[in-house]
C-alpha cells in the first residue's frame, strides 16, 4: 500500500494572550499589559496512511483534531515537523471555515473550484451534480450566511465530493445534517472508498467509526495515544474521555467482563415514563470496586445519556456478581436504542471491563411529540 498522508514529528504551538486589565480604562492606559502564553495542541504527532485507508481520529473536545486536520490540508503550518501529501485533496472542516460569508452558493463553489485550480469550465461541468447532492437548488443564490447550519455543511459536502479528490478530509459535520442526509453522506463516503480515495475523518460517533474506518488514531491532550484497530481505538478513546488518564498512562487495573444482561421482565420493552430494569452479570477475578456506566445510544450513534457513574458504584468479590440497573420515568421516545455497559475505576476513571450494545431497549410512546426525547413544551397566552 503506497503512503498517501505523511504527518512526521508535528507540533503546533499557539500564543494564548492573557490579559491582565479587564475595563476599557485601564487597557487603553496599559496597552500590551497581560502575559503571553505557549499553548502547545499538538505534540510530535506522526503517522501516515496509505492510499484507499480511511482512517478515524478521536479524542475529546480540545485535544487537537481539528487543529491536526487544518495542518493537513495546509490551513495552518505546522510549528515543527512536517505533512506530505500525494494526490489531490479536498476537506470539510469545522462549520465556519471554507466559505465566504457574503456571497452566495453558487459563487462559494466558483471560488472553492478555483482554489483547487479548477477552470470555470470545469466548475460549469460538476455545478448541477453539486447543487443536486446538496438539495439546495432554492437556495443557491442566497448569501450562505444566511444558511442554517445543516444547509451549510450539505453544500460544503456536496463540493468536497465533487471536485474528485483523491484524499478526502472531514471534520466533525456529518452529524450537523439530518438522518436522512447523514445517511446520504455516508453512503458517498463508501463509494469513495470502493474507489479506492483515502479519507481522514474525525467524528465522535463512534458508531460511524465502527462503520466505516479501517484504522483510528486517538488523541489526547495534542498527543497520539493509540493508532490501530478501530475496536481497541474506540476503547482506549473511552479509557481516556471517561478517565481523564494521563497522556501516555497504561492502565493496569484488574479486568472486569460483563457477561451478560438481561432483563427480569423477560422483555427489554418500556413504555415511555416508564420503568425498565436491566440485570448486569459481571465476572471478575479479584474483589473490586467500581462504578457503573450505563450509556443509551439512538440507532444512529447518537449518546443520549451516560449515567453519574460516581453514584452507581459496584463491589465486585471475585467470581460473579448480579446488579440490578432500574432504569425509571424513561424519557425517550419510541424506537430501538442500544445499551453499552461498563466499570469503570472509581479513583482514575480507567475502563475495567466494557461491553458495546450489551443490550436493545425498546420504547414505546403513543403521543405526538417527535424526536428522542420528550420536551414539556408549555404555552402560555397573555
Ligand atoms: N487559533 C488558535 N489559537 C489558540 N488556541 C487554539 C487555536 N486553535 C485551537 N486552539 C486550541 O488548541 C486546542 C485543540 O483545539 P482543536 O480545535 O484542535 O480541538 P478538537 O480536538 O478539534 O476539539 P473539538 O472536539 O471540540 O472539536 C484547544 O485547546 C484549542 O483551544
Ligand atoms: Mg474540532
Amino acid at each position: 500500500m503506497s503512503e498517501v498522508i505523511a504527518v512526521d514529528g508535528v507540533s503546533k504551538r499557539f500564543k494564548i494572550h492573557h490579559e491582565r486589565h479587564n475595563s476599557l480604562k485601564e487597557r487603553i492606559l496599559h496597552p500590551g499589559a497581560g502575559s503571553t502564553e505557549l499553548f502547545e495542541a499538538l505534540r510530535d504527532v506522526s503517522f501516515s496512511v496509505g492510499e484507499g485507508e480511511t482512517v478515524g481520529i478521536l479524542g475529546h473536545n480540545g485535544s487537537g483534531k481539528s487543529t491536526l486536520l487544518k495542518c493537513v490540508c495546509g490551513v495552518l503550518q505546522p510549528s515543527a515537523g512536517q505533512i506530505r501529501l500525494r494526490g489531490s485533496l479536498a476537506a470539510l472542516l469545522e462549520l465556519g471555515a471554507g466559505f465566504q460569508h457574503e456571497l452566495s452558493g453558487r459563487d462559494n463553489v466558483y471560488l472553492y473550484g478555483s482554489m483547487l485550480g479548477f477552470s470555470r469550465k470545469r466548475v460549469d461541468q460538476i455545478f448541477d451534480d453539486i447543487v443536486d447532492f446538496s438539495e439546495l437548488a432554492h437556495f443557491i443564490d442566497t448569501p450562505v450566511k444566511f444558511y442554517s447550519s445543516g444547509m451549510y455543511v450539505r453544500l460544503a459536502f456536496a463540493v468536497a465530493v465533487n471536485v474528485d479528490p483523491d484524499i478526502l478530509v472531514v471534520d466533525e459535520v456529518l452529524a450537523v445534517g439530518d438522518e436522512r442526509f447523514q445517511a446520504k453522506c455516508i453512503d458517498r463516503i463508501r463509494t469513495f472508498q470502493r474507489e479506492g480515495r483515502t479519507i481522514l475523518l474525525v467524528t465522535h460517533q463512534a458508531d460511524t467509526v465502527k462503520a466505516i474506518c479501517d484504522r483510528a488514531i486517538v488523541l489526547d491532550h495534542g498527543l497520539k495515544v493509540a493508532d490501530g484497530e478501530v475496536g481497541e481505538g474506540l476503547r482506549i478513546f473511552r479509557e481516556h474521555l471517561l478517565g481523564g488518564a494521563a497522556p501516555g498512562s497504561t492502565p493496569s487495573a484488574p479486568a472486569v467482563r460483563i457477561e451478560a444482561v438481561s432483563a427480569p421482565s423477560g422483555s427489554f420493552e418500556v413504555r415511555h415514563g416508564g420503568q425498565l430494569d436491566l440485570e448486569v452479570d459481571l465476572v471478575s477475578d479479584q474483589a473490586v470496586s467500581g462504578n457503573l456506566v450505563i450509556e443509551v445510544y439512538t440507532r444512529s450513534g447518537l449518546l443520549v445519556s451516560r449515567n453519574d457513574a460516581q453514584a452507581a458504584p459496584v463491589d465486585l468479590a471475585p467470581g460473579a456478581t448480579r446488579v440490578t440497573v432500574g432504569l425509571s420515568d424513561v424519557p425517550l421516545l419510541d424506537g430501538v436504542y442500544d445499551v453499552n455497559v461498563g466499570v469503570v475505576d472509581p479513583q482514575g476513571g480507567t475502563v475495567l471491563g466494557w461491553r458495546e450494545k450489551a443490550a436493545a431497549i425498546q420504547v414505546i410512546y403513543d403521543g405526538r411529540a417527535g424526536g428522542v426525547v420528550a420536551l414539556d413544551a408549555a404555552v402560555t397566552q397573555w
